[in-house]
């Protein structure tokens, strides 16, 4: 069975789209996989800096994995500032990635599409810039092989395995390719404005918004006025949710729902009845962590332990192919 891995930003309490693409898949697979999951918290101080929000977003995170259910019985849960190797495996990627490659990433080329005027880097940061380089040591400190996530992160996953094959190239090969998992028709989770649902854009369902608050923010998602016999549910924002929470069966009749007068607002009140019933019973437990701290950071220690003993072994091995070795 491929070892698993996948990281959330402490940037936020956690959002619907992290649930759908990256927290529920990854959740499943640790049932019967060896599993990675970490809480990015050294990749938030590149998206925002209130040391407040990244130390409370961290136990907001690690609440929020264990109450949906991760088996901690087959998981390596950790933060992943608390594990060092990373950090040093970030220089020694840095040093064999071309810069050309960097130019390429979505995320830099986002921020500079946004500023105006002659100087596209204003806005850029390093740590942006040099993002995906990070993201690769978080899964080459491990050699993970799959990594489940949302669309977005696609061009990640592509840039670490082209980063773990120059090493393998210059150094001997050490690195597995790792793969990403995105399901194609949940991996991807739109914002109530239509754009991609985000920490960084306030446009999101928090996961486990109390039921009123839900039902409020699913009321703002954004729909069409044509008339019932008119509208096409298929393309809509509304349809993207449905299809991430319905059974199969609920989601073929939906067209002659719409056909039988179904409007959006009906559609609405089932989309709140599919989320409610499936985050419910993770809910309660959600908040009695939050009030626990202690629990959470003594099931992180005892993942940071054992994530150390395999970093630092794989580290020693990386540390002698590039010639850093004792004499
Ligand atoms: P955010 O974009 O809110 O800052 P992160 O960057 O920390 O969240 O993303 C953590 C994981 O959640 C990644 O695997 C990412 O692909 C996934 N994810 C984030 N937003 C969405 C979304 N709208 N739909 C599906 N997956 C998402
Ligand atoms: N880059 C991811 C995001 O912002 C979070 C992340 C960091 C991650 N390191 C990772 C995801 C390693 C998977 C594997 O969405």
């Amino acid at each position: 069975m491929s070892s698993v891995l996948t990281g959330i930003t402490t940037n936020g309490s956690p959002h619907l789209g992290n649930y759908v693409g990256a927290m529920r898949p990854a959740i499943e697979l640790s049932k019967k996989s060896k599993s990675f999951i970490f809480l990015a918290d050294y990749h938030s101080l590149i998206k925002q800096q209130d040391p407040k929000l990244t130390h409370q977003s961290t136990l907001s995170i690690a609440a929020a994995w264990i109450a949906c259910g991760l088996d901690l019985k087959n998981t390596i849960f950790y933060r992943q500032s608390n594990i060092p190797q990373i950090m040093e495996l970030n220089w020694i990627l840095t040093s064999i990635t071309p810069k050309g490659l960097m130019n390429r990433a979505h995320a830099y080329k986002a921020i500079q599409d946004i500023t105006k005027g002659k100087d596209k880097d204003k806005n850029v940061q390093m740590g942006l810039f040099n993002y995906p380089i990070l993201m690769a040591s978080d899964i080459l400190i491990f050699n993970a092989e799959l990594i489940p996530v949302g669309s977005d992160q696609k061009q990640h996953i592509e840039m670490t395995r082209d980063i773990a094959n120059k090493f393998n190239l210059t150094y001997g090969s050490f690195f597995n390719l790792p793969e990403p998992l995105i399901n194609e028709t949940t991996s991807y989770l739109p914002g109530l404005d239509g754009n991609k649902m985000s920490k960084s854009y306030s446009n999101y369902i928090d996961l486990f918004s109390e039921e009123k608050k839900l039902q409020k923010q699913i009321n703002q998602i954004k729909t069409d006025s044509l008339e019932p016999g008119e509208k096409k549910p298929k393309e809509s924002t509304l349809y993207k949710y449905f299809k991430c929470f319905a059974n199969e069966k609920n989601i073929k009749q939906i067209d002659e729902y719409f056909n039988e007068g179904m409007g959006w607002g009906d559609l609405k009140k089932e989309l709140f009845e599919l989320i409610n019933s499936e985050i419910s019973p993770a809910r309660e437990k959600y908040f009695d962590l939050v009030n626990d701290p202690k629990k959470v950071e003594k099931l992180l220690k005892e993942g940071e332990s054992k994530a150390l003993k395999i970093a630092s072994k794989n580290l020693k091995e990386i540390r002698a192919l590039v010639g850093i070795k004792s004499l």
